[in-house]
């Protein structure tokens, strides 16, 4: 492997893509807008130079294909195109350039592969536009349905719409359903700092942690802030804090480890002199433990029930529920055998973030490996891999991918 010719052109690759991903300045790359189309583009033009049949299905995730010789059976690998809002440069598209470079040298090097190979960039795994999320993994397996479409994103635009704009089929959205994987392997940043800390190359992932997304609507009483008593007042904000300020007593309860986070808030109407009535916030509930997550949503509800009583309405709503996963052991003990091969420490672990691969797994043995970011920051601009990680996870995925079809 020509390594120093692939890390210069997989950090052009980067640093041409943070360009097409700016919106007022921040990195943002939400799936079916101009930025996503204009990465696209440029993903497009460099797959076909580098001779992938390149296509996109209904919904428009993009695919990179080279023919196996002897059967129909497809290999495929990749992550998400989408980024956070104002995220880093390498969650998800790291994954999905990773592929692109391993296959492409195995194929200079051994030639037309057994089975098929697809690299696969996964539309809207981030929910950072559909906070469902997953849209374009949830599609190739099936499980997107025709009452998903009706999400609507900030904008009250809705994915139908969305897909639509952007050229793509929701009607045909069950012909994005692919009967033909054998296998799909996801290589990501670990996006948290354990891997790193633990010193050692490679993650290799068991399990994927649950993840329940609830959206919590306070409806409350528009007064006015100089006048009403405060204890006549029924403050939508207020009374949302009482649940907000909750999440780190009701994590820190849990058997096993949970997360819960508020990131997303919105106040109506919004006005320094009024007493607000109206506030929507999401809930990320995480843990490998479904027993965790269901503690806590039981706990929001607790405190949802006194806010009731307190005269207000509280509407919570479940917008993404993805159980904890594991991902397939006998691929997880083929890549330990990799790792100990090409001479490469390994981590077997388990996955605080989210993954187009615990979507894959259910229907299609799955493997995810990850390798270290620097200091374990992610969904941030500082986010950051070193030149000898990216080498890395591209070599040790080269490996995985020539036992799968050559
Ligand atoms: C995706 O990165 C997630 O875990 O939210
Ligand atoms: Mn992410
Ligand atoms: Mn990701």
């Amino acid at each position: 492997m020509k390594e120093g010719k692939i890390l210069k052109e997989l950090l052009q690759d980067f640093a041409e893509i943070k360009k097409h991903s700016l919106v007022d300045g921040e990195l943002w790359r939400a799936s079916y807008t101009k930025e996503d189309q204009k990465v696209k583009e440029y993903l497009t033009a460099m797959m076909r130079t580098k001779g992938f049949i390149v296509s996109q299905d209904a919904l428009m995730n993009l695919l990179g294909q080279i023919e196996g010789r002897e059967s129909d059976e497809t290999i495929l690998v990749g992550s998400h195109l989408d980024t956070v809002k104002n995220g880093g440069e390498f969650d998800g598209l790291y994954g999905f350039l990773a592929g692109i470079y391993a296959i492409e040298n195995l194929v200079k090097v051994y030639g037309q592969p057994k089975r098929s190979l697809a690299v696969v960039g996964f539309m809207e795994e981030e929910g950072s536009r559909f906070t469902s999320g997953y849209i374009g993994s949830r599609a190739i397996v099936g499980e997107l349905k025709d009452s998903d479409f009706a999400e609507v994103d900030r904008s009250g635009t809705s994915l139908r719409e969305a897909v639509k704009l952007a050229g793509g089929k929701p009607s045909e959205c069950i012909s994005a359903k692919r009967l033909d994987i054998k296998a799909f392997f996801e290589v990501h940043i670990e996006q948290g700092p354990v891997l790193e800390q633990s010193g050692k190359q490679i993650g290799l992932v068991e399990s994927i942690n649950g993840l329940r997304i609830l959206q919590i609507t306070v409806r409350g009483r528009q007064d006015h802030a100089g006048t009403t008593p405060m204890g006549l007042r029924k403050d939508a904000l207020l009374h949302a804090c009482k649940i907000i300020s909750n999440m780190d007593r009701l994590t820190e309860n849990t058997i096993s480890p949970s997360t819960a986070t508020v990131g997303e808030l919105l106040l109506k109407p919004g006005s320094s002199n009024v007493v607000p009535d109206f506030v929507q916030f999401t809930v990320d509930i995480r843990s490998s433990d479904s027993e965790a997550i269901k503690y806590i949503v039981c706990g929001i509800s607790k405190i949802a029930e006194t806010i009731k009583h307190a005269g207000l309405e509280v509407k919570i709503e479940v917008i993404a529920d993805e159980p904890p996963i594991q991902l397939d052991d006998d691929l997880l003990k083929a890549n330990e055998m990799i790792c100990k091969e090409e001479g490469y420490s390994y981590f077997v672990m388990n996955s605080g973030a989210g993954h187009d691969a615990q979507v894959i797994a259910p229907h299609i043995p799955s493997a995810l490996l990850f390798v270290p970011c620097v200091g374990g920051r992610s969904h941030t601009p500082e986010e950051a891999m070193t030149e000898v990680s990216m080498m890395d996870g591209i070599q040790i995925l080269s490996r995985v991918l020539y036992d799968q079809a050559w």
